[in-house]
């Protein structure tokens, strides 16, 4: 991956400490973190909604699940690796484009700000935008390729 820095990819001990503190917080109430989160997506890009055929709380269960399993391993990016892989090849069949990678992002930091309240803080927010986009850069290279980092750095830029 020469063209992805391992300090933009790997969060440092402290960081991990934060992004799974916090995520406790989120877990109790898994299903309205989903709900949330669509909320977020659609108001920001109702087109994606097109995207989603699934019962969307069914879909919002799996969307949380799969966060607990990625936070719960994000010590050990290696592992993760080819996992995040198969995600990534399977939103290529459901119209899943790199630039949407960012809408994601943005819905999901907006879903914990509401969702932990008073104990969001900025350290908070820069830790999940530092997980989620070594997630989402990891996805998008295995799938997309160089070309895939840069769409999602221009819509992330924009
Ligand atoms: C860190 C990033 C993401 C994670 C962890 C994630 C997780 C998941 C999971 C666990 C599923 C269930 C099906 C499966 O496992 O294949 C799923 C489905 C889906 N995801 Fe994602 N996703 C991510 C990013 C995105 C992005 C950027 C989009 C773009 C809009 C997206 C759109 C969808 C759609 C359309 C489905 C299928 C829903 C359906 O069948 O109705 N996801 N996602």
């Amino acid at each position: 991956m020469d063209h992805l820095s391992q300090t933009e990819t790997f969060l440092t001990v402290p960081e991990i400490d934060i992004v799974r503190r916090s995520f406790l917080n989120l877990g109790v109430e898994n299903a309205r973190a989903g709900e949330i989160f669509y909320q977020h997506l659609f108001n920001v890009k109702p087109e994606l909604q097109e995207l989603f055929v699934g019962d969307i709380s069914v879909q919002s269960e799996k969307l949380t699940n799969m966060l607990g399993m990625i936070v719960s391993q994000i010590h050990n990016m290696p592992e993760l690796l080819p996992m995040l892989a198969d995600l990534a090849q399977r939103h290529i069949v459901y119209g899943v484009k790199a630039e949407h990678y960012k809408y994601v992002g943005d819905a999901l930091i907006s879903m914990i700000r509401d969702m932990l309240g008073s104990d969001f803080n900025p350290e908070v927010e820069a830790v999940w935008a530092k997980a989620y986009n070594g997630i989402a850069l990891t996805m998008i290279h295995s799938c997309f390729g160089k070309a895939g980092i840069l769409k999602y750095r221009a819509a992330s830029n924009a």
